[in-house]
């Protein structure tokens, strides 16, 4: 891959202030190395696309449409691979970029499934991620009145990449609580 890791990390750490931000950006990498090994992807490419996918969200807050669509451009500059380049667009339907590729969809399931995780750890006394369990956390996806701003739908389009919905809720916080301290839960 022509693109370092640590090189779009430190990109990420010049434009994104908000530490809550950056772990969200490396829970979402989490997810989408997990998912790329489920389906004999590249980890290190599909990373890529969750660790980079809200590069842009402070510059562009009062401009939605641009959101993913700077983050995209940024990536393309770096040389990241195109399909990361895409998905990163994609995950913002206001940028007119459909999301198609199985690396796409990923990415949209992602997003949001790291937003409930991390609900589901904050809502605990300890806040900690290693007491979460499958079943709580299958518990939570149904309340729609936890953790309103979680879009379980897009969640739900697991099942275009062939995946049930309790393998990918287990996976997403099995690969949340494999580096918790990074994420500070
Ligand atoms: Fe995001």
């Amino acid at each position: 891959m022509s693109v370092a890791r640590a090189d779009v990390l430190a990109a990420v750490e010049v434009r994104v202030a908000n530490v809550q931000l950056r772990r969200h950006m490396l829970a979402c990498e989490a997810i989408m190395r997990a998912l790329a090994e489920r389906f004999d992807e590249d980890p290190d490419v599909w990373g890529l696309a969750g660790l980079a996918h809200d590069l842009d969200s402070e510059e562009t807050e009062g401009d939605f449409a641009r959101h993913g669509a700077e983050a995209a451009a940024t990536l393309d500059a770096m040389g990241a691979p195109p399909e990361v380049v895409h998905a990163v667009a994609a995950h913002n339907p206001a940028t007119g970029v459909a999301g198609e590729t199985r690396l796409d969809v990923a990415l949209t399931v992602a997003d949001q499934l790291s937003g409930l995780v991390t609900a589901a750890a904050l809502i605990r006394p300890d806040k900690e991620l290693a007491g979460v369990q499958l079943k709580s956390l299958r518990k939570r996806y149904r309340e729609g009145a936890f953790a309103r701003g979680v879009d379980r739908e897009a969640i739900a389009r697991c099942s275009e990449l062939g995946l049930e919905l309790d393998e990918t809720l287990a996976l997403g916080l099995e690969a949340m609580q494999a580096i918790a301290p990074d994420l500070g839960l």
